[in-house]
C-alpha cells in the first residue's frame, strides 16, 4: 500500500503502526505549559486532552443525549457514504484525528457494497486508540490494511508516509472547529498541500445554532464533559509533575455568541498554589482564575464554504441534516 520503512506491529492482530515524525519543531508540553499558564489569559493546547483515559471519555461523550454531534454526523454518513464513494472511487482513506472507529464504518460499509477496497490510514496523537480501533477494524472488515499514523497533525504533513490515488482525505467531529481562524486555513492548507488531482477531502463541521443546545452538549448532565476537561490538570500532574487539586477546578463551558464559539474553560473554585516541577515554577492560580482549554467554532454554511475556499479547496457537495445542525462538506483542490 505505501512505503514500509519503520513499519511496527506489537502484536498479532494489531494494526501496522508508524511514527510521523513533527515535520517542523513541535513545541513540547513544558513548553506551551511556560506560555500559557505563567500569564494571563491563560490557556492551553486541546492535544492534551487526549491520553488514554481522556480518549476513553471523549469515546463516552459521544454517545450522550446532549452532544449532537456525533449522531447527526453518522446520520449524514450514513445517508450519503455510497454517493462519497462513487464520486471518490478511494484507493485510500487518511483519517485526521480519528479516535474510535464510529463513523468510518458508514464509508468502509459503503466500499465494500461498491467494491471498492481502500486501504485505511488513522492518524491520530492518541496511540491507545489507534490501536483499539485498528483491532477492532480489521475484525470487522478483514480486507481492509490498516497503518495506523501516530504523531501531531499540527507538527506539519510533510512526512506522511505516501499513499494510493484517489485519496480521501477525512476529518469529522468538527475537530476543525478546535483551531482558530487562521490555524483552521494553514492546516487546511496543508491538507490541499499533500493532495493530488482527483483527491477529496471530506470535512465534518458543526454550525451555528440555538446557544441552548450547544450548552447542553458540552455541559451533559452526567458531567463526562466535565471530567474530560478536568482530566487535562491530570495529564500536567502527571508529564509536568505539578501538584493541581484536581477537586479545586471546575468545568466551565459557554457559547460566545458573537465569535461564533463554545469556549471551555478551567475554573480556580479556592485560590491554589501550584508547583510545576519541570518548569521548575510555583504558580499561583487566585479564586476565579480561568484556564481557556478549547474552543469549539461553529460555522454558517457561507463561513464554512469562505474557510474552504481560503485553503484553496473547491465545494463538490455540500451535505446538511434536515435542522441544519451539522455539515458534511466534500471539497477538492481548485
Ligand atoms: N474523529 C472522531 C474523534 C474526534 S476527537 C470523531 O469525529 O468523533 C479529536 C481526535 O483528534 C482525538 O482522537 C484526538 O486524539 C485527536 N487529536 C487531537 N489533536 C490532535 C493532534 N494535534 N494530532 C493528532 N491527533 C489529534
Ligand atoms: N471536536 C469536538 C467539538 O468541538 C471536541 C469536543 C467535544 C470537546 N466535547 C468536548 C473538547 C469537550 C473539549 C471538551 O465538539
Amino acid at each position: 500500500m505505501m512505503s514500509r520503512t519503520n513499519v511496527k506491529h506489537e502484536r498479532r492482530g494489531d494494526p501496522a503502526c508508524v511514527v510521523v515524525p513533527p515535520a517542523r519543531p513541535a513545541s513540547t508540553l513544558a513548553q506551551e505549559a511556560r506560555a500559557g499558564l505563567l500569564r494571563a489569559p491563560r490557556q492551553l493546547p486541546p492535544k492534551y486532552f487526549y491520553d488514554a483515559y481522556g480518549s476513553a471519555l471523549f469515546d463516552r461523550i459521544c454517545d450522550q443525549p446532549e452532544y449532537y454531534p456525533t449522531r447527526t454526523e453518522s446520520r449524514l454518513l450514513e445517508r450519503h457514504a455510497r454517493d462519497i464513494v462513487a464520486m471518490v472511487r478511494p484507493r485510500s482513506v487518511i483519517e485526521f484525528g480519528s479516535g474510535m472507529p464510529r463513523k468510518i464504518r458508514y464509508l468502509l460499509d459503503a466500499c465494500e457494497a461498491t467494491g471498492c477496497a481502500p486501504g485505511y490510514c488513522p492518524f491520530d496523537v492518541c496511540h491507545e486508540v489507534l490501536v483499539n480501533a485498528g483491532r477492532m477494524l480489521t475484525d470487522d472488515y478483514p480486507w481492509l490494511e490498516v497503518l495506523a499514523l501516530v504523531g501531531d497533525y499540527g507538527a506539519g504533513l510533510a512526512h506522511l508516509p505516501p499513499v494510493r490515488s484517489p485519496a480521501l482525505y477525512i476529518f469529522l467531529g468538527s475537530t476543525i472547529g478546535n483551531f482558530a481562524h487562521a490555524d483552521a486555513v494553514a492546516f487546511l492548507r496543508e491538507v490541499r498541500g499533500t493532495m493530488c488531482a482527483g483527491d477529496h477531502l471530506l470535512l465534518g463541521a458543526d454550525r451555528v445554532k440555538d446557544p441552548q443546545v450547544l450548552h447542553a452538549a458540552y455541559n451533559d448532565a452526567e458531567g463526562l464533559t466535565a471530567e474530560f476537561n478536568v482530566n487535562l490538570l491530570r495529564v500536567l500532574n502527571r508529564e509536568l509533575g505539578a501538584d493541581f487539586d484536581i477537586e479545586g477546578f471546575r468545568h466551565y463551558a459557554c457559547y460566545n455568541a458573537p465569535a461564533c464559539q463554545v469556549e471551555m474553560y478551567l475554573i480556580a473554585a479556592t485560590a491554589q498554589d501550584v508547583d510545576l516541577t519541570a518548569l521548575g515554577q510555583r504558580v499561583h492560580f487566585e479564586e476565579g482564575a480561568h484556564i481557556l482549554t478549547e474552543i469549539s467554532r461553529k460555522f454558517t454554511r457561507a463561513t464554512l464554504e469562505a474557510l474552504l475556499a481560503e485553503a484553496g479547496f473547491t465545494v463538490v457537495r455540500h451535505l446538511q441534516d434536515d435542522c441544519a445542525w451539522f455539515s458534511l462538506v466534500l471539497a477538492r483542490v481548485h
